[in-house]
């Protein structure tokens, strides 16, 4: 009899969760098509299945016309996006996750006060350029404690990504505080992704053979996959059921699954029931609210 493990911390955060409820939401209020500024989360299932509901993803405001619905997906969009969508009378649906608005919301204070923002990040990550959007794009972005800049400022408010690992961000601090810079720090990192990686690492440590569930473009999934081949060297990558390796499995007793922040519970669901050799009725699978069924 196999054993199957899931890992604690596994699938949809709640950003996310909420995100795509407000966006199913839209769907059965609005008889319109629907915009969703960037892709709502990365997972192709999940955008696909929005698409047919009638969801469609754009990449710049000027693709939506006056009047329309837009989504504002978890990651947030800086203070601009907003003024447009007053421009264009459009009806925001606004799922910017609570604790990225809490880190708009310090930025903009911030910056009315006159202090110079640093946001450690990724500069080209949606989250952070729409943080610097909240004090005119004017942040300092750090990525590593590599590429610190020399800076004029003696203050510094520093917050950080919501993603970014905790020891990154202690990292970068430490060569702060060596510049001598006196530093307001907001720690504004969100524990969904810590804990995720937590019980993936332990889960990694009890088994045979690890399937980690995700999208290949969720960074948080293959991060999640890193942590698993460190510790499972039989660590496989599960896109879709297409990719679950049988014959693999077959061989092995104990059998962990992790999943990424953006990774749907019906495939999830259906990885686990292939193995333990049930099925899942078809309208479960084809339902959305099994994306969201924890
Ligand atoms: Fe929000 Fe944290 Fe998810 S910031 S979108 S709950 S990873």
């Amino acid at each position: 009899m196999k054993e199957i493990i899931r890992a604690d911390h596994s699938g949809f955060c709640f950003g996310v969760r909420e995100a795509i409820a407000k966006a199913e939401a839209a769907v059965r209020e609005y008889d319109k098509r629907i915009y969703s500024y960037g892709p709502l989360i990365h997972n192709k299932q999940v955008t696909d299945r929005l698409e047919k509901k009638g969801v469609r993803v754009i990449e710049s405001p000027d693709e939506a016309e006056c009047g329309a619905v837009v989504i504002i997906r978890s990651h947030g969009v800086g203070k601009r996006f907003y003024e447009i969508a007053e421009e264009k009378n459009w009806t925001l649906i606004d799922a910017t996750c609570p604790f990225v608005a809490r880190i708009h919301d310090l930025v903009r204070a911030a910056d009315e006060k006159g202090e110079q923002v640093l946001i450690v990040g990724d500069a080209n990550h949606p989250e952070v350029q729409g943080i610097n959007g909240w004090c005119g794009n004017s942040a300092i972005i750090v990525g590593n404690s590599q590429t610190i800049p020399d800076m004029e400022a003696e203050h510094l408010f520093v917050v950080a990504q919501t993603t970014i690992p905790k020891r990154l961000f202690e990292g970068i601090l430490e060569e702060l505080k060596k510049q001598r810079k006196e530093l307001s720090v907001n720690h504004t990192i969100c524990s969904a992704t810590e804990n995720r990686q937590q019980s993936c690492m332990k889960t990694a440590q009890q088994v045979e053979l690890m399937l980690v569930l995700g999208d290949r473009k969720s960074s948080n999934t293959k991060k999640l996959y890193d942590i698993s081949k460190k510790y499972c060297n039989n660590t496989y990558f599960v896109e879709n059921i297409e990719d679950l390796p049988l014959k693999e499995v077959e061989k092995c007793n104990r059998i962990g699954v992790a999943a990424g922040a953006s990774t749907p519970e019906c495939l999830i669901k259906e990885v686990i029931a292939n193995m333990s050799e049930n099925t899942l009725e078809n309208n479960e699978m084809n339902s959305m609210d099994a994306l969201m069924d924890e």
